[in-house]
């Protein structure tokens, strides 16, 4: 896809990886549009969103707010996420926030972003989030946060399958470890001693570029290697 001048929705845009690929989105000339639980700071003049992923209803409506304003969308950007670690993420209470805030809200953003996407011979759209290494490969300690981000990754698959004949493309980004921050603001638990840094915003986010302006399907990583691959 031509990313300068495409009207961008990114959710999340208030986190680490959310904000530095908002950055690299407006350098590369996307219209953007923000959203982020609180009021995404820096937007440059940008409409700006806020919504609470635990609240489904907001997630779908956000997306067509953000499509009034920008008169239309050709991608939307999730980057919303939490962590949990350990037994005390292995209850119901914490499995149903994790479930609900990385699987189910994307799904419901994309569900709605679905509907406000161009025909085909205006270009489709595209839809990319971030899920996680996590969902090739599952990890102990983090059961129900492997669980949630696994989810979101088979749910991208099967739509992408439904959605091709639209001229919509659908990107799972798979990061590895990053050292964001992100495991320290878990929703319960610590991470687990020894969890290694796969690579850094910076390098994900040239990928994602990458990948965004290829129309790939995935952006994953080898442990071994230490290597990203676009699929
Ligand atoms: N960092 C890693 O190692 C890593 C690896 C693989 C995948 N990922 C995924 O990458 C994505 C971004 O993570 P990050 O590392 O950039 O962490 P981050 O800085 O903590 O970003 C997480 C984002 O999710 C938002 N969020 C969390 N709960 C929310 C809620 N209930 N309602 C609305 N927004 C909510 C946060 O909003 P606030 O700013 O308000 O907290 C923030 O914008 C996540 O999906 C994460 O699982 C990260």
């Amino acid at each position: 896809m031509e990313l300068s001048g495409a009207r961008t929705l990114v959710v999340g845009a208030t986190g680490v990886l959310g904000g530095a690929l908002t950055e690299a989105l407006r350098d590369q000339g996307a219209t953007l549009a923000l959203a982020g639980r609180t009021e995404p700071a820096g937007a440059d003049g940008e409409p700006t969103f806020t919504l609470d992923a635990l609240d489904l209803e907001r997630c779908a409506a956000v997306v067509d707010e953000a499509a009034d304003a920008l008169g239309g969308l050709d991608l939307v950007l999730v980057a919303i996420g939490v962590a949990g670690f350990g037994e005390e993420a292995e209850n119901d209470v914490v499995t149903e926030h994790l479930l609900t805030v990385n699987a189910q809200a994307p799904m419901a953003i994309g569900r709605a972003a679905l509907a406000r996407f161009p025909s085909k011979a205006d270009g489709g759209g595209t839809l990319a989030m971030i899920s996680a290494i996590l969902a090739d490969v599952p990890t102990p300690g983090m059961a129900a946060y492997s669980a949630s981000k696994a989810a979101l990754s088979a749910w991208l698959t099967a739509t992408r399958g439904g959605v091709r004949r639209q001229g919509v493309r659908v990107l799972d980004i798979r990061p590895p470890h990053i050292g964001t921050g992100l495991a320290d603001r878990a929703v319960a638990g610590t991470v687990p001693s020894g969890l290694k840094e796969g690579s850094d915003v910076g390098t994900l986010v040239g990928q994602v570029l990458q990948a965004l302006r290829d129309d790939r399907r995935t952006v994953t990583f080898d442990l071994r290697s230490g290597e990203y691959a676009l699929g």
